[in-house]
């Protein structure tokens, strides 16, 4: 079974702190994951049969209803099973209960075409961080 957790705070949801660590810091090789957003951010996790496999993250600037997500991952051997889709459900609908209008997401360029099946359109040229290619992508909720 699949449930899921949406939790204001990365301090008080250590399950998405760890999935972001073992999927963005340890398989992808970033560094500096972390910012002043974690606190202030809402974080999605989703538990397969109890079990943390996946997450993501909100967060807006305050005095703005645009929301930007994030640090969205799925346990390798997760993959596939829409669990990313149901964590960028989760978010969206945090989002929209709390007033946001717009989100905004910085995507892998090989990630494109799983936003793109959500309904975000591209926005821009293709960049580079920290060596891999992405775009900037948005939805209007
Ligand atoms: C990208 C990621 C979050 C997708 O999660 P997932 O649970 O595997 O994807 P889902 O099962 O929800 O897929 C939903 C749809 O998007 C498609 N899709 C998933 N990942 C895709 C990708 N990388 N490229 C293109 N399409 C993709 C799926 O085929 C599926 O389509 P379907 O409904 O026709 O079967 C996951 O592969 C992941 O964690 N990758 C490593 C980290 C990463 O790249 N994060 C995104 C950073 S921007």
């Amino acid at each position: 079974m699949t449930t899921y957790q949406v939790i204001q705070g990365l301090e008080y949801c250590p399950d998405a702190a760890a999935i972001r660590h073992a999927i963005i810091e340890v398989e992808e090789g970033y560094v500096d994951t972390h910012d002043e957003y974690d606190q202030t951010g809402y974080h999605a996790v989703a538990y397969l049969d109890g079990v943390p496999v996946a997450t993501g993250r909100a967060y807006h600037d305050p005095g703005s209803t645009v929301y930007h997500i994030g640090r969205v991952g799925v346990l390798a051997p997760h993959r596939g099973k829409h669990l990313g889709i149901g964590i960028m459900g989760q978010l969206e609908s945090q989002v929209r209960k709390v007033g946001g209008t717009r989100v905004e997401l910085s995507a892998k360029s090989s990630a494109r075409t799983f936003y793109e099946q959500l309904g975000y359109s591209l926005d821009g040229e293709e960049y580079t961080i920290q060596g891999c290619p992405h775009v900037n992508m948005y939805k209007n909720l």
